[in-house]
């Protein structure tokens, strides 16, 4: 545990985002999308990310600290993504990271991104401690974890192809919506019939905690190619089906997991979360379980450094100044989350 507020960072890929966290507390958060800068690419480009990392990065750690009322000596650590993402972004939030722990002659300390959606339900006011079992869903990421330990979580199951996010956002493009289309796609189910197209729940037969989108996917294509021209009726109810062949196994496995692993609580995280449709379905599903449903607001599913302070108070910290060898990694390593 660290002694004091310090200051965290995350550059892992369109967001630029800085935060004060202080044990659970988030004394300031601060969140600059580049997301419309990638809207006419239809996905983020990561040339242009790192570059518009760079000219944010500075004006977001500024913003923090002024929200908190703080100033950078009195930053006890300083946290940063190192790891999964677009390398390079990554780069531009570990080097300002390095920068200001060695000036300030602070510990570093490098958090996996994917540790930090699953510890953001333990930051204040939602302060939910294990056991739990948590479901991570995001544009790069579609992962289960069964979390006794918030600095060791085991994963129970992961996408075998794309992600939910990655899913939402191409199902979208097919539909005519812009990126991000996770957002877009769920405005336009909402006049839609979930019923009215069956698309195939995939992995649905088997006794298993993984994920799979590629096929639902090219359902889509499919049926978008056969049909032509659509009405805008039609549009609405294959957004509708679509969103719900996605969600529903991502809700489904998660209760499933928490009932047979007998945990009292589960977990969403990560751009999809956000999912009004998900959060209904995990919500029905829970109560009737029995079980605490941590779902945190928006601005802490989607990216931020708050997250990542959580996540560093159960990652080892490295003294100053051992860490100025230390590097970005575009990939997490080989089993997981490492320590
Ligand atoms: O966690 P995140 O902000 O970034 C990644 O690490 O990927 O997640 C972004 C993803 C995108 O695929 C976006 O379409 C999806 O989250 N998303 C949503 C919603 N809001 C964001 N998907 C469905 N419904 C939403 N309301
Ligand atoms: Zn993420």
């Amino acid at each position: 545990m660290i002694d004091g507020p310090f200051l965290a960072i995350e550059t892992s890929c369109d967001e630029t985002a800085a935060a004060v966290i202080d044990a659970r507390t988030v004394c300031a958060s601060v969140i600059a999308s580049q997301a419309q800068l990638h809207t006419p690419y239809g996905g983020v480009v990561p040339e242009v990310a790192a570059r518009h990392h760079l000219g944010t990065v500075n004006v977001v750690i500024a913003q923090a600290l002024a929200d908190a009322g703080l100033g950078l000596r009195d930053m006890q650590a300083i946290a940063v993504t190192q790891r999964p993402g677009l390398i390079g972004a990554l780069l531009v939030g570990v080097s300002t990271a390095k920068a200001l722990a060695y000036a300030t002659r602070r510990p570093l300390i490098c958090v996996d991104h994917l540790l930090g959606h699953v510890c953001a339900s333990w930051l204040e006011p939602i302060a939910l401690d294990p056991p739990f079992v948590s479901l991570i869903a995001s544009g790069g990421h579609t992962r289960l974890d069964l979390v006794y330990d918030l600095a060791r979580p085991s994963t129970l199951g992961q996408t075998i192809d794309d992600a939910a996010g990655e899913a939402l956002d191409k199902g979208a493009r097919l539909l005519g919506l812009g990126y991000p289309g996770g957002p877009a796609l769920e405005l336009l189910a909402r006049g839609g019939d979930a019923g009215a197209h069956r698309f195939p729940i995939a992995l649905g037969g088997k006794r298993t905690r993984d994920f799979s989108f590629a096929g639902v996917k090219t359902a889509l294509l499919y049926v978008v190619r056969d049909e032509g021209e659509l009405t805008p009726g039609r549009r609405a109810d294959l957004a509708a089906s679509y969103q719900e062949a996605i969600v529903t196994p991502l809700a489904a496995r998660l209760l499933d997991a928490a009932r047979e692993h007998r945990v009292p609580a589960v977990a969403l995280g990560g751009g999809v979360a956000a999912n009004g449709r998900l959060r209904e379905l995990v919500r029905a599903g829970a109560a009737h379980a029995g079980l605490r449903v941590a779902m945190p607001e928006r601005e802490l599913c989607t990216d931020n450094a708050a997250m990542i302070g959580a996540a560093a108070q159960f990652t080892e910290p490295v003294p100053w100044p051992d860490y100025l060898a230390m590097d970005a990694m575009p990939s997490a390593p080989p089993g997981g989350i490492a320590v």
